[in-house]
């Protein structure tokens, strides 16, 4: 059965709209209608550089949410007609799991029923970034604080900085920190975040544009800070998130983009630290993920997560998708995003 899509075909060039077969649900997967679609930063990388895609043909977008249209063998957690939400594959499965598409595929044991108290659109904001999060505290792979939490020791009497606290991944980190019971949790975001950060869980909002951040962290946690997590900083900009860690015990920092700290700044960490890049991928560490979309629902209902602000886009309209890809290409702030891919642009624009 045809259905329609937006496509990459050369690297840098802009989404082009085209029919494709819909996919099948292979064992243990189930066919999506898609209702809504989450862009994030990787869309534009995968656009531009070829960051997770194979062209031509490739689709972007793992946000999904919508309804199942059928179920593959294997699949006893959902049936037809189920509001589904989850993180789509970027591994092995190619275009057939993206989301700038009307159907794709979505593997069950990796997904989640979509509580009646939120929207598709609500529920779209959460799969690639609360994962990305979520592994970059809990997972061996990040900071490895565990979940389930096996309790080694409290962290009741721990700090977590966050880096880029006021990004999507960075709000979704102060409630995963929150959940793993971190005594003290330091946002460093714009102000314009604060109350939006502190009512998600951080104890204190540090201004990541004052001129002694560093400085400001040290008066919070002395020498004794362990965990960094840190959303946005690339190249030798991690050498300050590292910086903050402790100089006398061992430190832990997880990152989501690629950087490297510098050889002066190693050398102060007497007690040495680990430093861990972040793949948040559902379908990679499955060991953790599994349980979370086990716990996802739940933890919406009872707000442990709350689904972010969003922005939304009617049907497959690449000049305006292209547009949205170019303002992360630009460092232009944009809302997170959700294209809705079984509206129909046209007649929405001429309302
Ligand atoms: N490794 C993975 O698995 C993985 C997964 C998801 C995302 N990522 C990466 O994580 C990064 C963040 O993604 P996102 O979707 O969370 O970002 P986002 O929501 O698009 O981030 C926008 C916010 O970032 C903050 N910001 C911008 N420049 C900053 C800077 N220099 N320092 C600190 N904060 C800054 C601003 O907030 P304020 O002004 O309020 O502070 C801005 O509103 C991207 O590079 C993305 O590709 C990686």
């Amino acid at each position: 059965m045809p259905q329609n899509a937006l496509v990459v075909n050369e690297l840098g060039g802009p989404l082009a709209l085209v029919e494709r077969a819909r996919p099948s649900p292979l064992a243990g997967e189930v066919l999506v209608r898609i209702e809504a679609a989450g862009l994030n930063p990787h869309d534009q990388k995968g656009r531009d550089n070829g960051l997770f895609v194979n062209l031509p043909g490739a689709i972007l977008a793992n946000d999904i949410a919508g309804l199942v249209e059928s179920v593959g063998s294997n699949v006893t957690k959902f049936n037809k007609g189920d509001r589904i939400f989850g993180q789509s594959s970027l591994l092995g499965r190619g275009p057939d799991a993206a989301g700038l598409q009307q159907y794709c595929v979505l593997e069950a044991d990796v997904s989640a029923h979509i509580p009646p108290s939120i929207s598709f659109e609500e529920a779209a904001t959460i799969p690639v970034n609360a994962i990305a999060s979520f592994v970059a505290i809990s997972h061996s792979t990040g900071l490895g604080v565990g979940f389930p939490r096996v309790v080694k020791e409290s962290l009741d009497k721990q700090n977590i900085v966050i880096v880029g606290g006021g990004t999507s991944t960075g709000k979704f980190a102060v409630q995963f920190a929150k959940l793993a019971g971190f005594g003290g949790i330091i946002a460093l975001a714009s102000l314009a975040s604060e109350d939006e950060l502190r009512e998600l869980g951080a104890t204190h909002v540090v201004d990541r544009h004052a001129p002694d951040v560093g400085a400001r962290v040290e008066t919070l946690v002395g020498d004794d800070l362990i965990y960094v997590v840190d959303m946005v900083s690339r190249g030798d900009n991690q050498s300050f998130p590292v910086s903050l860690l402790s100089n006398t015990q061992k430190g832990e920092y997880a990152s989501l983009v690629p950087g490297k700290v510098t050889e002066e700044t190693a050398k102060l960490k007497k007690a040495g630290f680990e430093r861990k890049g972040v793949l948040g991928l559902s379908h990679k560490h499955r060991d953790i993920c599994v349980p979370f979309w086990d716990n996802i629902s739940d933890w919406i209902v009872d707000g442990t997560v709350k689904v972010q602000r969003y922005a939304v886009v009617d049907g497959l309209d690449a000049e305006k998708v292209n547009a949205l890809l170019d303002c992360y290409r630009d460092g232009v702030p944009t809302t997170k995003t959700l294209i809705r891919p079984n509206k129909l642009f046209s007649v929405r624009d001429s309302t």
